[in-house]
């Protein structure tokens, strides 16, 4: 195994788990003007993106040489639908930086030919990689962009039908009898583990036991976090209540 860089930052709160991932992600941009950046959506990083935009609009931060790859989208929503990772990341940052449109990738979950869209993100991720930073985090069964727990680790992006536990808490962002899609196109675990860095964001209870396995568990696709043990440069933001089983 080569040297393991993992770094552990321990953080009071939710409030305060963001602030410190932010500060990340702000000294990326500030050392490399035309970062890439790897990111994620979901509860856990919404406060990070918060203060991103407040640093932008402060004039602290420049995002007009940025470019970003995001990890994963649902199959079978199309980019205006609400729940979209698409409308998640344009609401909640690109609308509200100075991000060039054309700069920011995702995968297209309405793709007829969703083999040759795989390709093509992982195409896109090629010409664009290696990632400079990775935003990640963590879904209460221990997965990783949609790379879901398996019995093996899948490289490249690739369709992938979403766990029970996985659609039941995502259903949270979805209105009343609404069906939570069944599918998402989500990035590998390869331009994952060649980024530069990861930032892997963890808050709350409910995620402590998928933290200690990531942290202090075995490296085994049944635990898909695991992997990052194995990363170079890897840089934990999480709280108190996530920490609470980690050694
Ligand atoms: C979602 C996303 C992941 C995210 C994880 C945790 O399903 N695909 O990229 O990191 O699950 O989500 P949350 O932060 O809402 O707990």
């Amino acid at each position: 195994m080569g040297v393991n860089k993992m770094r552990i930052i321990r953080a009071r709160d939710y409030k305060d788990m963001s602030e410190k991932a932010a500060s990340i992600i702000w000294a990326q941009m500030l050392l490399k003007k035309n970062s890439v950046l790897g990111l994620a959506t979901g509860g856990t990083v919404l406060g990070i993106y918060e203060i991103l935009c407040e640093k932008y609009k402060e004039g602290e931060l420049d995002f007009s040489s940025v470019k970003t790859l995001n990890l994963d989208e649902y199959v079978g929503l199309e980019g205006r639908h609400p729940q979209s990772y698409r409308h998640y990341m344009d609401k909640n940052l690109f609308e509200k930086v100075n991000i060039l449109k054309n700069n920011t990738f995702l995968p297209n979950g309405l793709a007829e030919d969703l083999k040759r869209e795989c390709k093509d993100y992982d195409e896109t991720i090629r010409q664009l990689g290696p990632i400079d930073l990775q935003l990640l985090g963590l879904g209460r069964n221990g997965h990783i962009g949609f790379n879901e727990p398996d019995d093996h680790f899948e490289d490249n992006t690739h369709v992938r039908r979403l766990n029970e536990t996985t659609i039941k808490d995502n259903s949270r962002f979805f209105e009343m009898g609404e069906e939570v899609p069944k599918s998402a196109i989500t990035m590998g675990i390869k331009p994952i583990m060649e980024s530069k860095a990861v930032l892997l964001a963890v808050s709350g209870v409910e995620k402590a036991k998928a933290l200690k396995a990531v942290l202090n568990g075995p490296v085994t696709p049944s635990v898909p976090g695991s992997i990052l043990g194995k990363h170079e440069n890897l840089i934990v933001v999480a709280d108190l209540d996530a920490l609470m089983h980690v050694e």
